[in-house]
């Protein structure tokens, strides 16, 4: 059934992907991006199945207009799949505050500008998905990682709230947590590098870094199968909650579950008795 799909961040890497295999099988698509052009030339058209709107996920006003724009347009969304973000790397230290911020502007306060637009649609439909990627890294916290860690562990427990709010409206809800995947990313358009400025860090950062940088174009995943896992899912009458996307991100889940059940069970003895004594 060709449904209506909004997707951010589509003028390049996962979100471009996400876009074709869209279109490919036969939806409606809305490609947004903060460069229109940038999405028109990875997607083509003009074509009567795509709408191409600017978006910048940090602003709410852009986020109205792209929503208003879709529902003029194809007059309903089905689909809302939040994929734009980037990575400011770095040891915590050496992240500086206004970056810290501007990590979670784009990756936490991104998807809940889109979300807060499209959801009185959906409302009214009363029927609709929201499929957010966050990362394994919103699960597992890693070194140089402080920034992108907190923006998707905000993710995570944003959306998995967000789900007990709107279910009863018939709006189903998905985290996307991807391991590594060969998109843009690692790239310095999409990755803030940190500027060395503590001497204690100064080695651990400069390896790190060139670490991170011989990933790109290494990674395993393929951003091009995931689009289509994600459209499998758009599609399924009762989607998973959570999808854990590549080989190595499954790995790393059911590890930090293992981890969770130790550290809950660990903490039975000092933890599990420490309610008022008149209850
Ligand atoms: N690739 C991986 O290994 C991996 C793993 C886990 C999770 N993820 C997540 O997957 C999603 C897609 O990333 P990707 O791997 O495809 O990276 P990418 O190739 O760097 O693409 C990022 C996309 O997000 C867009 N974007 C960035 N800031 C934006 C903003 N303020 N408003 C609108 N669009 C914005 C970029 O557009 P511009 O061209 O305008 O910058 C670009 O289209 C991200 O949420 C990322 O965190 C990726």
């Amino acid at each position: 059934m060709s449904k209506v799909i909004v997707v951010t961040g589509a003028g390049r890497g996962l979100g471009t992907d996400i876009a074709r295999a869209a279109l490919a099988a036969g939806h409606r698509v809305v490609a947004t991006g903060r460069r229109p052009e940038q999405v028109e030339k990875a997607l083509g058209g003009p074509r009567d199945d795509l709408l191409v709107t600017t978006l910048d996920v940090t602003s709410l006003e852009d986020a109205y207009a792209a929503v208003q724009a879709a529902v003029d347009r194809f007059g309903r969304i089905d689909v809302l799949i939040n994929n734009a973000g980037n990575f400011f790397a770095g040891f915590f230290e050496e992240i500086p505050p206004d970056h810290l911020r501007q990590q979670i502007e784009t990756n936490l306060f991104g998807p809940m500008n889109v979300t807060r637009a499209v959801l009185p649609v959906m409302r009214r439909q009363r029927a609709g998905h929201v499929i957010t990627i966050s990362s394994l890294a919103g699960l597992v916290g890693s070194e140089f990682n402080a920034a992108y860690a907190a923006s998707k562990f905000g993710v995570e427990g944003w959306m998995e709230s967000l789900h007990h709010d709107i279910a009863p409206y018939g709006i189903r809800t998905t985290i996307v947590e991807p391991g590594f995947f060969r998109t843009e990313l690692l790239v310095d358009a999409s990755t803030t590098w940190p500027e060395p400025s503590i001497d204690d860090y100064a080695e651990r950062t400069a390896s790190t870094v060139e670490a991170w940088k011989s990933i790109n174009g290494q990674q395993p995943g393929d951003p091009a199968k995931l689009a289509r896992a994600l459209l499998a899912i758009a599609g399924q009458d009762e989607p998973p909650l959570r999808f854990v996307a590549g080989a190595d991100a499954i790995e790393g889940a059911r590890a930090k579950a293992q981890e969770l059940l130790d550290q809950a069970d660990a903490s039975r003895e000092l933890g599990g008795n420490l309610a008022h004594d008149d209850t």
